[in-house]
């Protein structure tokens, strides 16, 4: 794990309240799986004290890339921080996603913002010479992932609640048509999304399937407690034990939506 100032390269509104931040860490970058995340400082001083948990979107010879949504105060300073700026931040953290020696075939499910970590795996995988498919679920188009944005080789399926773009609906409807090719699932997005799935358990018929899960963070390093679950393996701390989780192993009827904790 590294703590760096690192410069930005640059913080661009790729969608409406989403950004895209490139940062040069090449010490970060160096040691980045996907799947794990940084803890980013997104204020001044005392004004806010606590880092905010960040995916590692993509990772390059000398830097990361961070995807997010302006949700609150700490990821409104980020947006507003210019190229030519530093951010202070470290990691990488926790455990990632695991690709298996056996398996060709890679189902990436992404709902919303839930692409973030799911690029640099998708990138990895194309590195290695698997073959990737990319179902992106949104409330609507305007909201899809930039399709130049994508690393090449990858034509995402896209599925939006409006049918404004794809195929009109939920991504967990289209799930059944991909898994039987897949040897490996990973998933990202909203607690419904992985509530929806679990709820019909069979859509996923027992393929390995891994989870990156979202909670509140007050430290990243295992210290405050704040990210601790239940889990069917015991008590976890999302921040250490994950952020990557086998997805039948979470009690998805016991986890909450992360709720704003007083942090800021
Ligand atoms: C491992 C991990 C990786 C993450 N990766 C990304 C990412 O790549 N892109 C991205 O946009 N977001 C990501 N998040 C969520 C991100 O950390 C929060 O959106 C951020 O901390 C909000 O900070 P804030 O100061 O802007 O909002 P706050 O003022 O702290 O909170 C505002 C509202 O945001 C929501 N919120 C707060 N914390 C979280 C959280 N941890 N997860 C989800 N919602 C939250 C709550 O509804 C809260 O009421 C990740 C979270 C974790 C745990
Ligand atoms: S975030 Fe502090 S213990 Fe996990």
């Amino acid at each position: 794990m590294k703590l760096v100032n690192a410069p930005i390269i640059s913080n661009t509104e790729v969608l409406p309240n989403i950004y895209l931040l490139q940062a040069r860490a090449p010490e970060i970058a160096r040691l980045a799986q996907p799947g794990q995340y940084v803890m980013v400082r997104c204020g001044e001083g005392y004004d806010m004290p606590l880092r905010r948990p960040l995916a590692i979107h993509r990772i390059s010879k000398d830097g990361i890339f961070l995807f997010y949504t302006v949700v609150g105060r700490g990821t409104a300073w980020l947006s507003q921080r210019e190229s030519g700026e530093r951010v202070d931040m470290f990691g990488p953290l926790g455990k990632g996603f695991e690709i298996y020696p056996s398996s060709s075939n890679l189902l990436l499910v992404a709902g919303g913002v839930g692409i973030a970590p799911l690029l640099a795996l998708a990138e990895r995988a194309i590195d290695s010479g698997l073959k990737v498919r990319l179902v992106i679920g949104e409330k609507n188009a305007a909201k899809i992932y930039p399709e130049r944005l994508l690393p090449p080789g990858i034509k995402p399926v896209i599925t939006t609640e409006d049918g404004s773009l794809g195929q009109k609906g939920m991504v967990t409807d289209i799930l059944p048509q991909f898994i039987a090719q897949a040897d490996q699932v990973f998933v990202c997005g909203p607690l419904p999304m992985y509530q929806a799935i679990s709820k019909t358990g069979k859509k996923l018929k027992n393929k390995p399937t891994q989870v990156l899960l979202e909670t509140v963070m007050g430290c990243g390093v295992g210290a405050c407690l704040s990210c601790s679950i239940e889990t069917r393996q015991g008590r976890k701390l999302v921040c250490k034990d994950g952020p990557v989780f086998e997805f039948g192993d979470i009690l998805w009827d016991k986890i909450a939506a992360p709720a704003c904790s007083g942090r800021c």
